[in-house]
This record gives structure tokens, C-alpha cells and sequence, in this order.
């Protein structure tokens, strides 16, 4: 088994060291920089269709539905496609308007879900076009699905997910810009320049990694916490959907994920001086806001986690602690975001003495409903 881990104390771990790989795996042959060009063969029969389509669904359960908003984030900023993210397992038995004109795009990593394979049919029925995102090469929901997208992150074993979610929402990425393409709301130079940074993307997620340490000792602070709550905005607001997931998943610490600006609307009240508030406080566009919500946050004695782009020196003097990511256009923020918010749930974890590969009650794929 040691090996299997690949010289790490567990799965979790290597599967979120393998991100700069698997990230590369899941692009190769996809992305073409110097053109300014995408090209996705499971889809490409699709390519016509695209040019005229009103809508996009996106189903998906658990992390693979974050990924999912990470996607609708992309898809309406370059494609110009209006986008709605669902639940499977609400949209199934809603009576939801579906059309022919419709795309859903299921993104499942084992493939197996049982609420998004019925999402799947009922949508089919209704005569929508279903492309699938799965990592699970012939699981059930790519033979379901008219055309996908494989992640091929390889094997995922921890059942928090980790690497499979950074491939769902490179996959989406590159669905996004497929579409711009095919609708033409993208300029080739503006592809050439999106392209040429997410190729280096690998590259910064390696730099992430090297905060690990550092990110042990943030978690030794944390270990004890009950409540914690996670912050962001625009792109920033699925990482803290996700690392709230991951961190209760596993280190059964109540965790939420919000808009920072919704923080105001409720969570606002939680917050005392035993209360860690993670803030992707990253310079972009809501920058200033952020900023703001971290003076609140401070105001209340609340203990500040700040993640921020590297060399920043603004946030570094209000929050408590702060790990630097790589700069990176909001597009790609979310996969350079996630990876210390994996790193912090594991340390978490671990110094918390819970099973991190198994967490109790959860199972890594759910096949019944
Ligand atoms: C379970 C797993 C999660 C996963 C979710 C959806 O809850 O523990 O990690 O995100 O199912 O699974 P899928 O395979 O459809 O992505």
C-alpha cells in the first residue's frame, strides 16, 4: 500500500501532489497556444450545434457540482451562453423546462451517481443534447451521454476529491473557450494570450504546492476550531464552496462556504475571536471588496486566513495569516485557489487523527439514491 501512495502517508496527499501532472494529462492535444485554438474530438460532431444553442444546464452532485459553477463562471464570461448550474438530484424530480435547443452537461467523476444518471435520462427524454465531464474511462454515464469531455486525472482513491475537481474545471475551461470559438465571441488573440497562461498553469500550481509547510503549521492553529467559515467572490466563490466541503468531509469541522458580500446577511453573526474566516482575497477584480469584508471580519476579533497573490502587501497587513498563490487572470484563479484550501483540510485532518482517505459516512461514489 506504501507504494501505491507513492511515498505519501495517504492518497489524499498524493492525489493532490499529482495536480501539476494531471492537469497537463487532461490539456495535452487539447490546447494549441501559438494558434489561439482548442479542439475537444468527443465533442467536435457537436461543433455546428454550438454556434445556435440558447442554453446550458450543468448537473452534477457533491464537488463535481462546484466545478460545475466554476464552468458557469467561464462559459458566460467567454462563450456568452447563459449557464445554470443544478443539483441532479433537485433538477430530477423538478418538471424543468427542457428544449431541444438545450445543452446539459453532466459532470460526474466515478461516472456512477445515481441522481445525476437520472438527471441524465430525464433530460434525454425531453430531447436535450447530454455531453458528459467524467474521469472513470467506460463508466455508466459516458454510455448515457450523446458526446463528453474525459478529465483523465487517473484513478482518484481518496474520497475527498481532489485532483479529479482541478480536471473538471480545467475540462470546463476548455469547453468554454471551445464554444467562444465556435460562437466567435472570443478574438484569436485573446485565445493565444488565455491559452499561452493556462498552459504555464501546471507550472504555478507546482509553486502552490511549495506552501506546504507553511500551511501545516496555519493548521495547527485551526486544529481545535469548531466553525469555520469560507469567503469569495466571483471565481473565488465555488474554491470557498469547496474548501468548505472538503475541510467538514474530512475533518468533521463545520464548514461554510459564501459569497463574501452574502457574509453581511447572516454569517456576519458567527463571527468572534474563536471564529477562522478563509478569505480568497486574490488581486482581482472584487479585490477592493474583499478587502473590506476582511475589515469586518477584523472588526470582530474573527481570525483572518487570507489567500493572496504572490507579493501582495495590503491584505498581508490585516489578516492573521496569509498563503501566496502564483498571479493568475480570474479565469484560472480557481485552480490555483483550491490547492491550499486542500492542503489546510488535510493538515487539518490529520493532526485531528481522522481517516483522511475514509472519512466516515461517505462513500466515494453514491450509486444508489
Ligand atoms: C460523493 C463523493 C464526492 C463526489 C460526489 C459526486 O459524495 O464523496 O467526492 O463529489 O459523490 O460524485 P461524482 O462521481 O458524480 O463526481
Amino acid at each position: 500500500e506504501l507504494l501505491e501512495k507513492g511515498g505519501f502517508d495517504h492518497f489524499m496527499l498524493k492525489e493532490i501532489y499529482e495536480q501539476p501532472r494531471s492537469i497537463r494529462d487532461c490539456m495535452r492535444g487539447r490546447i494549441y497556444p501559438n494558434e489561439g485554438f482548442v479542439q475537444l474530438g468527443g465533442i467536435k460532431e457537436y461543433a455546428e450545434k454550438l454556434k445556435n444553442i440558447d442554453r446550458i444546464i450543468i448537473v452534477a452532485c457533491g464537488t463535481s457540482w462546484h466545478a460545475g459553477l466554476v464552468g458557469e463562471y467561464l462559459i458566460e464570461e467567454y462563450a456568452r451562453i447563459p449557464v445554470e448550474v443544478e443539483y441532479a438530484s433537485e433538477f430530477r424530480y423538478r418538471n424543468p423546462i427542457i428544449t431541444e435547443k438545450d445543452v446539459v452537461i453532466a459532470i460526474s467523476q466515478s461516472g456512477e451517481t445515481a441522481d445525476t444518471m437520472a438527471a441524465i435520462e430525464m433530460a434525454k427524454e425531453k430531447g436535450a443534447t447530454i455531453f458528459g465531464v467524467c474521469n472513470v474511462v467506460g463508466s455508466s454515464i459516458p454510455r448515457l451521454t450523446h458526446a463528453g469531455v474525459y478529465t483523465h486525472a487517473g484513478p482518484e482513491i481518496g474520497v475527498a476529491s481532489t485532483k479529479a475537481f482541478t480536471a473538471q474545471v480545467t475540462v470546463l475551461t476548455l469547453i468554454a473557450f471551445y464554444m467562444a470559438q465556435q460562437k466567435g465571441t472570443i478574438t484569436k488573440a485573446k485565445m493565444v494570450e488565455l491559452l499561452t497562461e493556462l498552459d504555464l498553469i501546471p507550472e504555478k500550481i507546482q509553486r502552490a504546492l511549495e506552501s506546504n509547510d507553511l500551511i501545516k503549521e496555519i493548521a495547527a492553529k485551526f486544529k481545535d476550531s469548531r466553525n469555520c467559515l469560507f469567503l469569495g467572490r466571483g471565481s473565488g466563490f465555488p474554491v470557498a464552496l469547496e474548501g468548505a466541503l472538503k475541510l467538514k468531509e474530512i475533518s468533521y469541522i463545520h464548514a461554510e462556504g459564501y459569497p463574501a458580500a452574502e457574509m453581511k446577511h447572516g454569517p456576519i453573526a458567527l463571527i468572534d475571536e474563536e471564529m477562522p474566516v478563509v478569505v480568497i482575497a486574490t488581486k482581482n477584480s472584487s479585490y477592493e471588496k474583499v478587502i473590506s469584508n476582511i475589515q469586518e471580519v477584523k472588526a470582530r476579533k474573527g481570525i483572518v486566513l487570507a489567500i493572496v497573490t504572490e507579493g501582495d502587501t495590503e491584505v498581508k497587513k490585516m489578516a492573521d495569516y496569509v498563503i501566496e498563490i502564483p498571479d493568475a487572470s480570474e479565469a484560472f484563479l480557481p485552480l490555483l485557489a483550491t490547492i491550499p484550501l486542500q492542503l489546510l483540510s488535510y493538515h487539518i485532518a490529520v493532526l485531528r487523527d481522522c481517516n483522511v482517505d475514509q472519512p466516515r459516512n461517505l462513500a466515494k461514489s453514491v450509486t444508489v439514491e
